[in-house]
């Protein structure tokens, strides 16, 4: 029922619109090929950091800055969202759409492999961390935002449902693997409360409540 067209098309026309610098890094980022979340998705994106207060937020896969523009206008004013990008093509675009925001002030963008990158990052220091890069390193990501996160954090991560593809058994590539793994792993986790919001491409939430 959720996923009727009609149900889509009156949710979309209920949301919120997208300011000009939000719409010229979507149109950047699809002239470029980086697949940007959903303007509903940056919705939850911006609901998830105003609900929390946000005022550290660890993004993995800065691509044209699309969703790091819907994050930061939801965190705290003086929030400092923290971006990491191996492609330094997708990293200028999306130093644009900061700078076109009025927001560079407000951004660390690191360059370089995420799993090299992250390792850097303060323990428990981050409110939010955003996972949005390579599905296959979806787990080794996940193993980091539990170091990164500060208890009562939330782990958020897009592409989840992968376009149905977890839940096909003949689909079995490391991309749809890895993020089977990912989804399992924060399930089991008892230090995660989490779910998956069937929005887009299906985006996993959950809250980091460690025991210990
Ligand atoms: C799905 S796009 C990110 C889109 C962005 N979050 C948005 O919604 O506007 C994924 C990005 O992750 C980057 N990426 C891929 N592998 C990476 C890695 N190992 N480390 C860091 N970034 C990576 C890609 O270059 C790409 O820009």
């Amino acid at each position: 029922m959720l996923n009727d067209q009609r149900i889509a098309t009156y949710l979309r026309g209920l949301a919120e619109g997208e300011d000009e610098p939000l719409r010229a890094a979507r149109a950047r980022s699809e002239e470029a090929d980086i697949p940007a979340v959903p303007a509903e998705s940056g919705a939850v994106l911006r609901f998830l950091a105003r609900a929390t207060h946000a005022r550290t937020v660890v993004e993995i896969g800065s691509g044209g800055g699309y969703s790091g523009l819907w994050f930061l206008g939801g965190m705290d004013p003086k929030g400092i969202l923290t971006t990491i990008e191996i492609d330094s093509s997708h990293q200028a675009l999306a130093q644009q759409a900061f700078a076109e925001a009025g927001v560079t002030s407000r951004v660390r963008s690191l360059l370089g492999p995420a799993l090299q990158m992250l390792p850097k990052l303060a323990d428990a220091a981050y409110d939010i961390v955003f996972v949005d890069a390579l599905k296959s390193e979806y787990p080794e990501y996940l193993e980091h935002a539990k170091r990164l996160l500060r208890p009562g954090g939330v782990l958020i991560a897009d592409n989840v449902l992968w376009g149905g593809r977890v839940a096909d058994p003949l689909v079995d590539d490391e991309d749809t693997e890895g993020l089977r793994r990912f989804n399992d792993g924060v399930t089991e986790d008892p230090d995660l409360a989490g779910l998956i919001l069937p929005i887009g491409d299906g985006i996993l939430v959950a809250v980091f409540q460690p025991s210990s």
